[in-house]
C-alpha cells in the first residue's frame, strides 16, 4: 500500500546516458503518437526500416483471379513467410487462420469491379472493425486524376481521420484508372498527395524513368505494387531497383502467389528488400529454393 514513510531521493540519474532523442525509423512519421509508431513498427521492420508484403486482396474488385481462387489453399500456407498481410475483411475472416500472427493491413475500400468504373469506391470497413480484427494499419486508393477523383480522395481522409483517432495508420493506395500514364509525373502527384492528407505510408507502382523523384517528394515511406506478373528476375530486378532509389519496400501480390514457387519468391523478396541483395542475387536464391523444393 503506498504511504509516507521512507520516501528516498532519487540518486542514480544517468548524467552519462542522455534519453534517447533520435525519433523513428521511418520517414515522416516521427511526429506521429506512440500507438500509431507501435503499430507502423509492426508493419515495417525496425531492424531494416523495410517490409515485404503479402497483397491478395484483388478478389475485392476482381473476383477469383488465378492464384487466389481458394484463398485458404493458396494464401494461408504463405501467411507466416511474408512481413505483413494485405487483404479483405472477408478474405481474412474467411480463409487466414489468426494464429498465422501476422500483422494485416486491411483493404477498406470497394465498390466496384473489374465491370465498371474503378475509382468509384467507398470505404467498406468501420474503423471498429478495423480495431476488432486486430489491424496494423488500413488502406484505400486514391485515383487522381480519374473521374471519381474527390470521392476516393475524401474516402481515404475519413480512413486516416478515424485511424488517428485510434493510432492506427493508413496506407492510400495510389490507384490508377484505366487510361492513367504510368510515369513519374503522375506517381509523383498521386503518392505527394496522399502523403499530403495524412497518410502514414504510401504504395505506388514502380516506373523505371524517375522513380527516385517518387520516393523524394514523398514525405512518408512509398512501398510499391508488383503489378502484372512479370518473369520472377524481372520483379526480383524491379524490387532492387525500387529498394535503392528509395521505396521502403514492397506490397507484391501477383508475381508472389502466381509464381511457380511463391515461398521461393517470398524468401528472394526478403533477401533484397532486407538484406541488400541485388535481384540477381535475389534470383539466384529463388532458383535454388525452387531446386529444393
Ligand atoms: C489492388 C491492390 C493490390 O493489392 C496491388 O495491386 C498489389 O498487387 P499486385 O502486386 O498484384 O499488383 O492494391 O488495388
Amino acid at each position: 500500500m503506498a504511504d509516507l514513510d521512507d520516501i528516498k531521493d532519487g540518486k542514480d540519474w544517468g548524467r552519462d546516458r542522455p534519453a534517447d532523442t533520435s525519433r523513428f525509423f521511418l520517414k515522416g512519421n516521427a511526429h506521429q503518437d506512440w500507438g500509431m509508431k507501435a503499430r507502423l513498427s509492426q508493419v515495417f521492420r525496425p531492424d531494416t526500416g523495410r517490409t515485404v508484403m503479402l497483397a491478395f486482396d484483388h478478389g475485392y474488385f476482381q473476383g477469383p483471379t488465378t492464384g487466389l481462387e481458394r484463398l485458404d489453399l493458396t494464401i494461408a500456407p504463405l501467411a507466416e513467410h511474408a512481413d505483413v498481410l494485405m487483404c479483405t475483411r472477408g478474405g481474412l475472416r474467411s480463409s487466414i487462420p489468426p494464429e498465422a500472427g501476422k500483422p494485416v493491413v486491411l483493404r477498406c475500400s470497394a465498390g466496384n469491379s473489374i465491370l465498371t468504373e474503378l475509382s468509384n469506391e467507398l470505404v467498406s470497413v468501420d474503423i471498429e472493425d478495423a480495431i476488432r480484427l486486430g489491424a496494423s494499419a488500413m488502406a484505400a486508393q486514391v485515383y487522381i486524376g480519374a473521374e471519381y477523383e474527390h470521392k476516393s480522395i475524401a474516402n481515404v481522409v475519413k480512413l486516416i481521420d478515424a485511424g488517428t483517432r485510434y493510432g492506427i495508420p493508413t496506407m492510400a493506395v495510389t490507384g490508377v484508372g484505366k487510361s492513367m500514364a504510368r510515369d513519374a509525373r503522375y506517381f509523383g502527384l498521386a503518392t505527394r498527395i496522399a502523403a499530403e492528407i495524412g497518410a502514414q505510408f504510401v504504395k505506388s507502382y514502380y516506373v523505371e524513368e524517375g522513380f527516385e523523384r517518387i520516393t523524394l517528394g514523398c514525405p512518408v515511406p512509398i512501398v510499391i505494387a508488383g503489378g502484372k506478373k512479370l518473369p520472377e528476375r524481372e520483379a526480383l530486378e524491379m524490387a532492387y531497383r525500387a529498394i535503392d532509389q528509395g521505396a521502403a519496400g514492397v506490397d507484391m501480390g501477383r508475381n508472389v502467389f502466381q509464381s511457380i514457387d511463391p515461398l521461393a519468391m517470398l524468401a528472394a523478396l526478403a533477401a533484397v528488400v532486407h538484406e541488400g541483395r541485388t535481384g540477381a542475387e535475389g534470383y539466384e536464391l529463388f532458383q535454388d529454393l525452387k531446386a529444393k523444393a
